[in-house]
C-alpha cells in the first residue's frame, strides 16, 4: 500500500513513521509512507498556503490552488485507484470499520488541514471526509497519524498473530471491547489474577472472556450494546 500525507508540517511525522509498527511495515515493503510538503506547491517566495476567508471572521483558510496541485501530483496518472482522505472535524466519524475499508485501498492520500481549514472547492478531489472525534485540533497531523497507524497494522503480515490478532481486539469481529488481560506474577500487592485464567480450561476461559467483554462494553460503551453488540460504521 502507498500512503501520501500532505501537510505543512512534514517534520511532525519523522519520528512517528520511523518507529515501531510503521517502521516494520516500511521495512517489510508492505507500506510505503511518504510526507508531501504542501508549501512545495506555493508559487510565491514566501511559500504562502493560506489567505483570508471571504466570509470574514478570524483566522486564515488554506488556498485551493496549492491543494489541487499537491493532490494531483500524488494522484499521478491515476492508473492506481486512490482514496483521497480529508481530515476535518466536519467529516464522518472514524471507526475500526473505516480503518478496515482503507486498509483494502492501494493508495491513500491524506490531507492535513491547518488554520481555519481548507477551501471548500478542494472537496471535489476528495473521496472521504473523516473526523477522529467530536473535538477540534489545531491541525490534521494527529488525525492523519492515527489513521496511518490504524490502517497499517491491519495490513497482512505487519502484526505478529495475523488476522486473528486484530479480529479478537476491541471492535473486532464480535464488536465488543476486549476483555481484561493479565500477565505474571499471579499475585501483585494482593491483587490476584482470576483463577479461571490460571486453571488452563480453555472453554471456561473463553466463556469468562465473553462475559467480561460484555460487562465492560455495557459499562463503558452502552451505545455499542444498544446497537446490538455490533460496532457499526
Ligand atoms: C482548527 S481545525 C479547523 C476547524 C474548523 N474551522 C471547524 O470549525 O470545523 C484545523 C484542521 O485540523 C484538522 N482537525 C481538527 N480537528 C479534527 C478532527 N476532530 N478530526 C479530523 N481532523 C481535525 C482538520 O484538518 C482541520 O482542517
Amino acid at each position: 500500500m502507498k500512503i501520501d500525507v500532505i501537510t505543512v508540517f512534514p517534520e511532525m511525522f519523522r519520528g512517528f513513521f520511523g518507529e515501531s509498527i510503521l517502521k516494520r511495515a516500511a521495512a517489510m515493503g508492505v507500506a510505503s509512507i511518504r510526507t508531501v510538503d504542501l508549501r512545495d506547491f506555493a508559487t510565491d517566495r514566501r511559500r504562502t498556503v493560506d489567505d483570508k476567508p471571504y466570509s470574514g471572521g478570524p483566522g486564515m483558510l488554506m488556498k485551493p490552488d496549492v491543494w489541487f496541485q499537491a493532490i494531483e501530483s500524488c494522484l499521478g496518472d491515476r492508473s492506481v485507484p486512490a482514496r483521497v482522505v480529508m481530515m476535518t472535524p466536519t467529516g464522518r466519524p472514524y471507526t475500526q470499520r473505516v480503518a478496515e475499508e482503507f486498509s483494502a485501498a492501494e493508495h491513500l492520500i491524506i490531507l492535513c488541514g491547518h488554520y481555519e481549514g481548507i477551501d471548500e472547492r478542494v472537496k471535489t478531489l476528495v473521496t472521504d471526509e473523516i473526523s477522529i472525534g467530536d473535538f477540534v485540533l489545531t491541525g490534521g497531523e494527529i488525525p492523519a497519524a492515527a489513521i496511518v497507524d490504524s490502517v497499517v497494522r491491519l495490513l497482512p503480515g505487519v502484526l505478529g498473530g495475523g488476522s486473528e490478532a486484530t479480529a479478537k481486539e476491541s471492535f473486532g469481529s464480535d464488536g465488543l471491547l476486549e476483555a481484561p488481560q493479565y500477565t505474571r506474577p499471579p499475585e501483585y500487592r494482593g491483587l490476584k489474577v482470576p483463577d479461571v485464567l490460571i486453571g488452563g480450561d480453555h472453554a471456561k476461559t473463553e466463556s469468562w472472556r465473553k462475559r467480561q467483554a460484555f460487562d465492560l462494553t455495557s459499562r463503558n460503551r452502552p451505545d455499542i450494546i444498544a446497537m446490538g453488540g455490533t460496532y457499526a460504521v
